[in-house]
């Protein structure tokens, strides 16, 4: 018999001996904490309660959310079993996001690395070191676009464009599952989340209204979730926001008709955290009964963290509210991904207390989370200080200079106190006696003493090297700000440092695109770091004298200031388009008091040396549907040292039957060029890469002119032009 076959057997036979009562359980996640064998013991009464339910119902649950090692979860599935009448095991499911216990950079960060391979890379080692642990599926990759820095998720992305992120949501899913997550225990199973336009919440307020066009909706937020579905991904969460009105957890029309019918996607889907209950304050359910019928109804499998399915379906069912038809389609998708990973078998799947030991947080890991940190970082300005020389005396100040929290938000298992702090990294490059540390100030307060200790350190050195930034609970989930400017006492340290006139140094930790007035005018070097993960130390060390080469670009504007927001590269160009920057001309679009123009745009940043691009070339000047069009370059490292460049090929419908946005990226490539080195990087465009959603969501392309830009970022480079015939 075909194994898929023999898997379809097993879960027919078992859902035709599951009760209602078991059936409807499945349907359910909890916290690791509720279940028998949880290393955090005292009593789960109380939160039991809460939630209206029973032991019996935990003993019969599907799914756990959480599990603190492979100690843990062995324990936590050893008495399930003992308990589940049906022998069902459980699937363990986190939040591995940018790593386990080896912590990558943040998602942002990796998104300005414009390296796909070492994200792939970056998601197996999390796979592998969370699968010994006794982990199954990973609520990850977050691959929702996000316009507005003032989201605090912003970090948890790969950015603001939608060609970009699909990139990424693929690798991430390659990594996360491997060629065949079913036969491999070390891969996880991917959960791509948070289905659909979470990024776009109005104001840039964690869990507020989306609203936005369909057509918007498809042609830039839908395409990285298809991506990662393209690639497999076993799971989808879905949104906390409504979706036209509607919460996306209740929303038929984009889970059941787009996800399911259109896409075709079979898999489980799950809410986010207790985003079933929550259409009861969304204003879309009376009460929890109303929730859970419109949840399933979209076809939502699992409930996290509420309880409106295990308390209300039974009667719905028994009213005909809804068909019992429609909870065993529910249950069959989550017991066939049982199957698929093997846990009917082996319900232990990957967990294994002695590899964990020997694999987590390895030296070899350690080596690729730096490798990945030193690639995400972008040099963002550099007169002349950078590489620093070691010989010189460097003061190193500020809240980060010795400072763990360099993980980032989504780093539950990692550790800050064994994470590479700035000075640690520093000191094994220049003799310590060359090191003055001093923190300046914390994060959002300081005193004039600490400041004149700064004062006292910086003018005895040669330089001054500031570490900055945003505290991590400054962004991640429900870590919004309005005001994205680096803290004012932060400020106020680098206007005092100026007043010692020495080549200043800034290093930015941060989740989120800054408004960096105050920062990038007043510094003669700033590198974004973003938050670099366990290696942040090593890698920003070896950044700043020059044993790597900065090459990150950015994968999200930085606004010249939150008035701007949303500010993203690949806008409409308007009627009335700013074209003379001219300050007496009135009636056209633009602020009276601030350039359009964001401060950094999107696919910017610098490196130690110079590139220079030439003869940039078009194969031919007309593009038909069974044709391809050849674009090339050639590019030469003018410096001193070697360097990596990303090569941007973005393209301009210039006439379409809907407005086309002034530039969209269409291929990238990241070169290795020695000094003098000159290498020649081409793109291929065919007319499939030119087709976008018409006013009645066809996908179709434009006849007519195209602008071609060729360049290292998004607004300079040469550009050429061709037609398409249709
Ligand atoms: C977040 C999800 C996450 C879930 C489980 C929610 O609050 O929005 O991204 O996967 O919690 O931890």
């Amino acid at each position: 018999m075909e194994a898929k076959q023999m898997t379809d057997v097993r879960v027919t036979k078992l859902l035709e001996k599951m009760t209602l009562d078991e059936k409807i359980d499945q349907l359910m996640q909890l916290a690791a904490f509720f279940y028998d064998g949880a290393s955090s013991d005292g009593e789960i009464t109380g939160p039991m309660e809460d939630l209206g339910i029973s032991k019996q119902t935990i003993h019969n649950s599907g799914s756990v959310l959480g599990g603190s090692g492979a100690k843990e979860v062995i324990s936590i599935q050893k008495e399930h079993l003992k308990t589940n009448r049906l022998g069902i095991p459980l699937l363990i499911m986190a939040d591995i996001i940018h790593g386990f216990k080896t912590i990558f950079p943040v998602p942002l960060a990796i998104g300005s690395s414009w390296d796909v391979r070492l994200a792939e890379k970056s998601a197996e080692i999390a796979a592998l070191e969370a699968s010994v642990a006794g982990v199954h599926v990973t609520f990850a990759p977050m691959v929702d676009l996000v316009r507005d820095p003032r989201w605090g998720r912003v970090m948890e992305t790969t950015g603001e464009d939608p060609f970009l992120n699909g990139e990424f949501a693929k690798a991430f899913v390659r990594g996360f599952q491997g060629e065949n997550v079913t036969n491999d225990t070390n891969r996880v199973a991917a959960c791509v989340k948070h289905f659909a336009a979470y990024g776009a919440p109005e104001g840039g307020r964690d869990y507020n209204t989306v609203n936005m066009s369909e057509r918007d909706l498809r042609e830039n937020y839908l395409p990285a979730y298809k991506a990662a579905l393209d690639a497999g991904a076993q799971m989808v969460m879905t949104a906390f926001n409504t979706v036209d009105g509607i919460p996306a957890s209740g929303n038929e029309k984009l889970m059941r008709e787009l996800l399911r019918d259109e896409w075709g996607f079979d898999g489980v889907v799950i809410s986010d955290w207790g985003a079933i209950k929550e259409m009861i304050p969304h204003g879309i359910a009376a009460d929890e009964s109303e929730a859970a019928k419109k949840g399933l109804k979209a076809g939502v499998d699992i409930e996290m963290m509420t309880s409106t399915y295990v308390k209300n379906l039974q009667t719905l069912v028994e009213q005909g509210g809804i068909s019992e038809e429609l909870i065993n389609e529910s249950v069959r998708r989550i017991l066939q991904l049982k199957e698929k990973l093997g846990l009917f078998e082996n319900p232990y799947r990957g967990a294994n207390e002695q590899l964990e030991e020997e694999l987590v947080f390895s030296e070899e890991h350690r080596q690729i989370a730096c490798e990945l940190a030193t690639k995400s970082s972008v040099l963002l300005k550099n007169k002349h200080v950078l590489p620093l020389d070691r010989e010189q005396k460097v003061a190193l100040i500020g809240p980060f200079a010795h400072n763990g929290d360099v993980l980032g938000p989504w780093s539950w298992a990692g550790s800050r106190e064994n994470a590479v702090k700035v000075d640690e990294g520093i000191k094994t490059k220049i003799d310590p006696v060359n090191l003055i540390v001093a923190q300046g100030c914390d994060i959002d307060t300081g005193t004039e003493e600490q400041v004149a200790k700064a004062v006292q350190a910086a003018s005895t050195a040669d330089v001054i090297v500031l570490a900055l930034g945003e505290r991590s609970e400054m962004s991640g989930e429900a870590g919004c700000r309005a005001d994205i400017r680096l803290p004012q006492v932060q400020l106020d340290l680098i206007k005092e440092m100026k007043k010692l006139t020495k080549p200043i140094a800034i290093v930015l930790f941060n989740g989120r695109p800054l408004d960096l007035h105050g920062v990038l005018d007043q510094a003669d070097a700033v590198l974004e770091a973003w938050y670099p993960g366990s290696e942040a130390g090593t890698a920003i060390a070896d950044l700043l004298y020059g044993d790597v080469n900065p090459s990150g670009k950015l994968p999200m504007s930085f606004p010249y200031s939150v008035g701007q927001v949303p500010v993203y590269y690949n806008h409409y160009n308007t009627g009335r388009p700013d074209i003379n920057k001219s300050p007496a001309e009135r009636y056209v679009s633009k602020y009276l008091d601030i350039p359009n123009e964001p401060l950094l745009p999107f696919g910017f940043g610098l490196s130690y040396t110079t590139f220079q691009y030439s003869d940039t070339k078009i194969s031919s000047d007309t593009l038909t549907s069974d044709s391809e069009i050849t674009i090339s370059t050639h590019i030469t490292n003018t410096g001193n040292v070697a360097g990596e460049e990303v090569v941007q090929l973005y393209v301009r419908d210039m006439v379409g039957e809907v407005v086309r946005p002034i530039k969209e990226l269409k291929g990238y490539e990241k070169v290795h060029l020695n000094p003098g080195e000159k290498k020649e990087v081409t793109f291929i465009l065919t007319e499939e890469q030119l087709r976008y959603f018409h006013a009645d969501l066809s996908f179709t392309s434009d006849p007519g002119k195209f602008t071609v830009f060729v360049g290292p970022n998004s607004v300079d480079g040469a550009e050429l032009t061709f037609e398409l015939i249709n």
